[in-house]
């Protein structure tokens, strides 16, 4: 099996890339932030606190995740619900960054998605693929931009959905959700030793897929 692994920053464009890559090799896009949203939803709705670390250890064994593919699209089953509509809420994004730190979260994370790369070629998008999840990854990516360059598109993706965002506030929760996922005890978000840097900042889609899909060749060849 080939496995591709996408780690980096929010925002820096992981998921809309990987789609892209995934499409363009006919493999499997595996979103791995969406595997922790999920658990972060259960926990939400078991009304746990999301500073609260030995809750939330005890009770993420509860969470019966799993994904399917649905038309091409990664669906999130939490006990058999499809909560993909869920998962992108203040409520759920703000628990995920807590619950993400929690090793009894990790672990079991981590081993849904060894399983689903052991079974099909991936392209797997996270924090930790080229580290943890996927060492032996074929190909490692590490893609980010600036924090400003993040914001900013965050906003105008906010500004299309009709909200009202302040670019000073998103700016800020963004470098604080690096800071938080970069000193981490757990998995940290960190570059692979052999992972290849693409820094997006002045970059548009087209380039950043052209870029990733001539890395891949290369290695591949
Ligand atoms: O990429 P995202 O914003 O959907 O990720 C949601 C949260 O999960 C975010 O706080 C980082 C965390 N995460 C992680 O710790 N490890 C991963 N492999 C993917 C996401």
């Amino acid at each position: 099996m080939v496995s591709i692994a996408i780690d980096g920053p929010a925002g820096a464009g992981k998921s809309t890339i990987a789609k892209r890559v995934a499409k363009e090799l006919s493999y499997i896009y595996v979103d791995t932030g969406a595997m922790y949203r999920a658990m972060a939803l259960y926990l939400h709705r078991n009304g746990i606190d999301a500073e609260d670390a030995q809750t939330i250890a005890g009770a993420c064994g509860g969470a019966k995740i799993s994904i399917e593919y649905r038309d091409g699209e990664q669906v999130v089953l939490l006990g058999g619900e499809n909560v993909n509509p869920f998962l992108r809420t203040q409520e759920v994004s703000a628990m995920a960054s807590r619950s993400s730190a929690v090793p009894e979260v990790r672990t079991r994370l981590v081993q849904l998605q060894q399983e689903l790369a052991a079974a099909q070629n991936v392209v797997m998008d996270g924090r930790d693929i080229g580290t943890v999840v996927l060492p032996h990854a074929q190909v490692k990516i590490y893609l980010t931009a600036s924090v400003g360059v993040r914001a900013k598109r965050r906003f105008l993706e906010l500004q299309e959905k009709g909200e009202s965002p302040v670019l000073s506030q998103i700016e800020a929760e963004i470098a604080e959700r690096d800071h938080r996922d970069m000193t981490r005890e757990v998995s940290p978000l960190k570059q692979a030793d052999d992972a290849v840097l693409v820094d997006t900042s002045d970059m548009t889609i087209e380039e950043v897929s052209d870029r990733i899909l001539s890395i891949v060749r290369e290695k591949l060849s």
